[in-house]
């Protein structure tokens, strides 16, 4: 969830941590810090609060000179947002600074001994237990001293080290959290995202669990965990410097929910060729397909929501039972998964700690596993049996978009194409959603079109304390995510409940004003819903409704209405939830909200 950068080269290291961090700091925002060495003393300055702070303490780098360095933007886990609990941290004797993404689940008896070894503490993290440990284990050869460290390490960590006595080289060491190598020309970086690097260098390393990495500005030396030397792959990153940045913009996610349209082409057009889905990563026969007897799909947050949405697809396509699992309560399940299990990991980052663990779970029980990624060499997609990259660019605002959507529209390529191998398909049917999928991005662009009304109808919402979202069937998978859209970037408290539910308990909350939002997109269930409409209208709620272009029955039953274009009920997810995406934006920038970094929250949830 923190953010980690390092730089070593002849330029000033300070100021190019400083723009890292920035990039990074969707990551987490609590405190920042850098350490950078310079004249063989380690320089290090840490404020808590936002990394803008750390740029004006430091004069936006100027104040810290030197020329190899690391920094650090974090999201506190072990011990509160303060400028102590800040990273880097430093060793007693000064020598040694480190930054750290991930969290040492042993550090409480490590520190105990190492308090009784005499070293002292600054902080409640549980990260200074590795500069000490570095300490302890240094004889002259950081090499040496960070492979007895990382041997005494359970957890997670990105690490980045830094040594007074090694002018111009950094250690980065990997293990379940993420670290990229940027490689330059006399100038080598590492990141926790590759968002930090694009400025600088388009090739990458991507390091791999138990694999740690020498940095100095001449080249970069990677060794696996018994510290031998190996080669490693350069890549190069297809993400540009633009579309990390806002783009005259004001918020990431309002870019990111405008991105959408060209998002979702890109990750349907290069999948459909001669009027056929092609799965290029996930070309199963239909024989290897038949063998699996149900789908699990596992997923967190929106991801999971995504999966709501795509088992309605999968389901009614395949006739295969499709089970929609939170990753956080899989890995702790009993689960019935075995060989005959297909099991589709949704995730934006690639790298959340639950999914990774559900996953495991699920193969050692036999699973085949799909990952559905947005993030190019990110832990699960390269730890699955296929990848399916989402293709939808940097995704920088906390708050998923386009990251859903186009985990949405994979999902619907894969219940098509699955559907067809095991001939589940009528023959006219196939080309019918074919023709919808190709439809979808300008579709999605329809729907941003069609809704310049609603920051006047976040005005008539933003005080609510209180929003209910209800649906039926995919409408409801959407007001899931609405609900928590709108929890997440505006702090009003949201539900979603499925319409027909509301009758068994929910309606007792219902009184006069309380706002409804519902989705009727769903042909088949649109009469249903109109119906819960009219009760809890007759309780004096005021409902919002989101339905398709001219749906007039919904016109005379709602206070308000937001349309969409009109597409059949599978694919009407990846359109209602957009102005469900814009009405959160709006109602959290009428409250004033940090839209783009809300409060408790970060991007990529490392952590259980
Ligand atoms: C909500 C949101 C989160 C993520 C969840 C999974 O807007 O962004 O709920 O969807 O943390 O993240 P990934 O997809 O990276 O595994």
């Amino acid at each position: 969830m923190c953010g980690i950068v390092g730089y070593t080269g002849s330029g000033q290291a300070a100021p190019l941590l400083l723009e890292g961090l920035k990039r990074l700091e969707y990551r987490g925002y609590d405190s920042a810090g850098i350490a950078v060495l310079g004249d063989g003393e380690i320089t290090v300055e840490k404020v808590s609060g936002k990394v803008a702070g750390l740029c004006e303490k430091t004069r936006d780098g100027a104040a810290v000179p030197g020329s190899t360095g690391i920094g650090h933007t974090r999201w506190a886990t072990h011990g509160a947002p303060t400028d102590t609990n800040a990273h880097p941290h430093v060793s007693n004797d000064g020598r040694f600074a480190i930054v750290h993404n991930g969290i040492i689940e042993n550090y409480a008896p490590l520190r105990e001994e190492l308090l009784a070894r005499g070293y002292t503490f600054e902080s409640e993290t549980d990260t200074e237990i590795i500069v000490h440990l570095l300490e302890m284990y240094y004889e002259g050869d950081i090499k040496t001293a960070v492979m007895k460290t990382v041997a005494r390490l359970e957890g997670s960590y990105g690490l980045g080290v830094l040594c007074s006595e090694r002018p111009g080289t950094l250690f980065a060491v990997k293990e379940a959290s993420p670290l990229i190598l940027g490689v330059g020309v006399g100038e080598n970086y590492f990141a926790s995202d590759v968002t930090a690097l694009v400025s600088y260098t388009k090739n990458a390393i991507y390091l791999d669990d138990g694999e740690f990495a020498e940095l100095t500005p001449g080249g970069i030396t990677v060794y696996d965990c018994s510290g031998r030397a190996i080669e490693k792959p350069v890549s190069r990153i297809t993400w540009t410097v633009e579309a990390a940045e806002k783009g005259g913009y004001a918020h990431f996610m309002l870019k990111e929910i405008m991105e959408q349209p060209a998002a979702v082409r890109a990750a349907i057009a290069p999948r459909v060729r001669d009027g056929e889905i092609r799965l290029e990563d996930f070309d199963l026969t239909p024989e290897e397909l038949h063998s699996f007897r149900k789908i699990v799909i596992t997923a967190c947050g929106s991801a999971y929501y995504a999966g709501c949405a795509g088992k309605y697809a999968l389901e009614s396509l395949c006739r295969i039972p499709v089970e929609v699992v939170l990753a956080s309560e899989l890995r702790y399940g009993d689960p019935l998964i075995d060989e005959q299990t297909l099991l589709i990991v949704l995730s934006q980052s690639g790298e959340t700690a639950d999914t990774i663990a559900a996953m495991k779970e699920c193969r050692s029980r036999g699973a085949k596993v799909l990952a559905v990624v947005n993030v190019v060499g990110s832990t699960i997609a390269k730890s699955a049996d296929w990848t399916l990259y989402t293709w939808a660019g940097p995704e920088i605002a906390v708050a998923t978009t386009k990251g859903y959507t186009t985990q949405l529209v994979v999902l619907y390529l894969l219940a098509m194409d699955i559907a067809r191998k095991l001939g589940k398909l009528e023959d006219d049917r196939y080309p019918a959603l074919l023709y919808d999928m190709l439809r979808l991005p300008r579709l999605i662009q329809n729907a941003i079109d069609m809704n310049s009304g609603l920051p006047a109808l976040a005005k008539k919402y933003h005080s609510s304390p209180s929003l209910f979202f209800i649906g039926r069937n995919t409408d409801w998978a959407v007001a899931l995510e609405g609900a928590l859209k709108m929890k997440e970037i505006s702090y009003i408290h949201a539900e979603s409940y499925a319409a027909g539910e509301l009758k068994h308990g929910t309606i007792a909350l219902i009184e006069e004003n309380t706002p409804v939002i519902a989705v009727c997109c769903n042909e088949h269930l649109a009469d249903k819903t109109i119906s819960n409409i009219v009760e809890v209208k007759a309780r004096g709620a005021r409902v919002l409704a989101v339905a398709f272009r001219e749906d007039r029955k919904i016109v005379a039953q709602a206070n308000d209405v937001i349309f969409i274009p009109r597409i059949g009920t599978l694919f009407s997810p990846a359109l209602a939830v957009i102005p469900l995406q814009l009405l959160a934006y709006y109602v959290a920038r009428e409250n004033g909200c940090d839209i783009d970094k809300p409060k408790n929250l970060a991007k990529s949830v490392t952590v259980e």
